[in-house]
This record gives structure tokens, sequence and C-alpha cells, in this order.
């Protein structure tokens, strides 16, 4: 899986054309600065979160508007959860938008370039795995609506109880 063909990916859709990016080594500060405001705890765990990717473990994609990062999402190929690694379902995860540009559509497009990123890689299935509280009540709707279903398996996480959901990738470009 190369960064090349990220941009290939998200060059088939006209909006994706205008916001939405590989992380690469010319975003990538701007990526980490976007992740320790609104994911991760810290630089240090918002650059591990992405030092996978230049040895193709994974790769993330950004949503750019004026110049600003409002959104990111990313790829593990491997899932650390062996109800997708065992699979072959690469991990779709941290997928988040800014607090303003919420409920614009943002996710909507990175979900899709990250769909098409992975169809691009003869990927069909994808994997997430969401929280079942109130605080992801915006990203579960989100996933159902896109036709991500539960497996049925639940995911035993640090804090509360969690669903592994996939979906087969349908053809959007
Ligand atoms: C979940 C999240 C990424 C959605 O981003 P977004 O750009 O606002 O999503 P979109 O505008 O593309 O919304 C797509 C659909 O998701 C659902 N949705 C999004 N936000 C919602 C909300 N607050 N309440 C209910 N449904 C919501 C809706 O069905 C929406 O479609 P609609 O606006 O046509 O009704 C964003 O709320 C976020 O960053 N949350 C915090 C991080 C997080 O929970 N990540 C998920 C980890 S599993």
């Amino acid at each position: 899986m190369t960064a090349h063909r990220g941009v290939v990916s998200v060059l088939c859709h006209e909006r994706s054309r205008r916001v939405i990016q590989p992380v690469g080594e010319d975003n990538f500060d701007r990526a980490v600065q976007f992740l320790i405001e609104w994911v991760s705890d810290g630089e240090p765990a918002a650059r591990e979160h992405l030092a996978d990717h230049a040895t193709g473990g994974g790769a993330s994609l950004i949503a750019v508007r004026n110049n600003n990062v409002i959104g990111i999402v990313t790829i593990r190929w491997q899932s650390n959860y062996a109800g997708f690694r065992d699979h072959g379902i690469p991990l779709v995860h941290q997928i988040a938008v800014a607090g303003p540009s919420r409920r614009l559509g943002v996710a909507t497009l990175l979900m899709d370039a990250a769909e098409g990123l992975a169809r691009d890689g003869g990927i069909m299935t994808l994997g997430i795995t969401v929280g079942l509280f109130d605080e992801y009540g915006p990203a579960q709707r989100l996933y159902a609506l896109r036709g991500y279903v539960p497996r049925g398996e639940e995911l035993e996480s640090t804090e509360r109880r969690g669903i592994l959901v996939s979906k087969i990738a349908e053809g959007r470009c």
C-alpha cells in the first residue's frame, strides 16, 4: 500500500480533491497538531499514531479547509483486534472532526476517501470499533448509515464495552 495510491484514490471524488489529502511529509506536522488538539493525549501519542505510515503499516487522510486541518481518519492495514486481523480486515480508527466543523459532511468525505483507499488496495471489507455509550452516538449513527453492521462479537475495551462493525466497501467514485 503506497501513499501514491492514496492520492489517486482521493482524486476520484471531486469534493475530496478540494479538501481530503493523504498525510505525508508535507502535512505531517499539521496532522500532528490536529491530533494533539482533538484526538491524542499529547504530542508523543500524536506522533506515535502516525509513526507506522512511513513503513506502510497504516495511512491517514486529513480534511483541509482554508489551509486548516479540520478532520482526520486512519486505516491500520493489520488491526490489533483479532476479530478483524484473523479475517484480513483492516481497521478504520480515530476518525475525528474539529468541533466547529461537525455536522457539515466532513466525516462523510473522510470515510468516502478511506473506503476508496482500501478498494484501491483490493480490500473489500473494513472494520471499525465503536463504544456503546453516549459520547459515540454520532459515530454510531455515521457508521450505521454507511452500512457498517455489528459482527455479533463484543470487544472488551479498557473502559466500557464496544462492538466490532464491518462492511463490504462499495464503489462510490
Ligand atoms: C463522529 C464524527 C467524526 C462525525 O463527524 P461529522 O463531520 O460531524 O459527520 P458528518 O457531518 O459527515 O455526518 C454524517 C452523519 O453522521 C450522523 N451524525 C453526525 N453527527 C451527529 C450528531 N451529533 N448526532 C446525530 N447524528 C450525527 C448523521 O447521520 C450525519 O448525517 P446527517 O447530518 O445527514 O444527518 C464527529 O462527531 C467527531 O469527531 N466526534 C468525536 C470523535 C469520535 O467520536 N470519533 C469516533 C470514534 S469511533
